[in-house]
């Protein structure tokens, strides 16, 4: 049985002010059930802030980005055991807007999935077509490209979420159908069964992401490849996010 994960991205949205006061709504209305795992990914600099204000918490902070080493004279980046140090226990990695508007490319990502790892930071994996790639019947070899170019079988499966996210659908408002979802997700979970067998295939957690709101997060929940979603604008007011948690829970 999969425990389904919404993960909220903030994106490059949000003061440490505005910060603390969507963390506080959200926790005033999240009823911890054990049912759904919650996590939010701020911007780097309200992470360890916003750390402290989910003490006590079963709310996960996670971060949108990571450099692939641990330290060093790399000015600007931030390392997995600075995450891990300001309370992470996830990083997104392979965003689309990461591969489409700052030019990431599989051997970076390759390196970035080892060495998050390696601090003890899980991964939540992106990957997903553009339209024109959907167009060309194209979204399958595209989805196994990504896969492969940054997962494989020196990878612990438990410590990976994958996120199909169709570019298309990122902040469009034009979402996949539970019928497009769940194709893709059931092949990428065959791909996993292939890489690391079936127990963990069984056990690997596949979001949506892509315009995820509350009216149409429980469709999508319902697909049985579907565990959970990664929200972008729908994260960013407490009462929609809580709602797709809410549809998450529902759906188990
Ligand atoms: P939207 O929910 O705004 O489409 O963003 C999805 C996304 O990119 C989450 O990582």
């Amino acid at each position: 049985m999969r425990k389904p994960l919404v993960a909220g991205n903030w994106k490059m949205h949000n003061t440490l002010e505005e910060g603390r006061t969507l963390i506080a709504g959200i926790k005033a209305g999240h009823v911890p059930d054990g049912k759904v795992e919650v996590l939010v990914c701020p911007p780097f600099t309200l992470l360890y802030p916003l750390s402290t204000e989910l003490e006590g918490t079963d709310i996960k902070l996670g971060a949108q980005n990571v450099y692939c080493e641990e330290k060093g004279a790399f000015t600007g980046e931030i390392s997995p055991v600075m995450l891990k140090a300001a309370g992470c226990s996830y990083v997104i990695i392979g965003h689309s807007e990461r591969r489409h508007v700052l030019g990431e490319l599989g051997d970076l990502l390759h390196r970035k999935v080892r060495v998050a790892l390696a601090a003890g930071v899980d991964v939540i994996y992106c990957l997903g077509e553009t339209l024109e790639q959907r167009e060309a019947h194209r979204t399958e070899a595209v989805v196994e490209q990504q896969f492969t170019e940054a997962l494989g079988d020196d990878v612990d499966p438990r410590r990976v979420v994958l996120a199909y996210e169709p570019v298309w659908a990122i902040g469009t408002g034009l979402t996949a159908t539970p019928e497009q979802a769940q194709a893709v997700h059931a092949f990428l979970r065959a791909k996993a069964m292939g890489i690391w067998g079936r127990e963990a295939s069984d056990n690997l957690r596949i979001l949506y992401g892509g315009s995820v709101k509350a009216d149409n997060a429980a469709s999508l929940m319902t697909c049985p490849d579907v565990d959970g979603a990664l929200v972008g604008g729908a994260c960013l007011r407490a009462e929609s996010f809580l709602a797709i948690v809410g549809a998450a829970a529902d759906s188990v």
